[in-house]
């Protein structure tokens, strides 16, 4: 059985169009790839995400971050994101971990 991997959503409505989301979605790449997260994460464009009013938005889970732009990435993604996608991370290699040993445990 698979565990499927959570998606980053970055909102790519006409408001976060403007303010410049397509600065951010570089900047997110190159931070992906710098902390090997490819395996861990999906990064994906979205629909608008509702609060377009509070600057550019990312969503992770229930997580939500406004304001988000090329200037404040880096600063969001290690105090808010990465935490949260590395206590997801754990939490799935459990899941696997447990899988595999019932999967043995019956036998493969
Ligand atoms: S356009 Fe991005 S939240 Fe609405």
């Amino acid at each position: 059985m698979a565990v499927e991997k959570p998606s980053l959503f970055v909102c790519m409505g006409s408001a976060c169009h403007q303010r410049g989301v397509y600065d951010v979605v570089p900047k997110l790449r190159e931070l992906i790839a710098k902390h090997r997260l490819d395996a861990s994460i999906t990064l994906k464009g979205s629909f608008c995400l509702g609060p377009c009013t509070e600057g550019i938005v990312i969503q992770y889970g229930e997580y939500q971050a406004t304001g988000v732009g090329a200037h404040n990435i880096e600063e969001v993604f290690f105090a808010e994101l990465l935490p949260l996608i590395e206590a997801d991370e754990a939490t799935r290699r459990k899941m696997r971990e447990d899988i595999s040993a019932e999967e043995a445990g019956h036998g493969g």
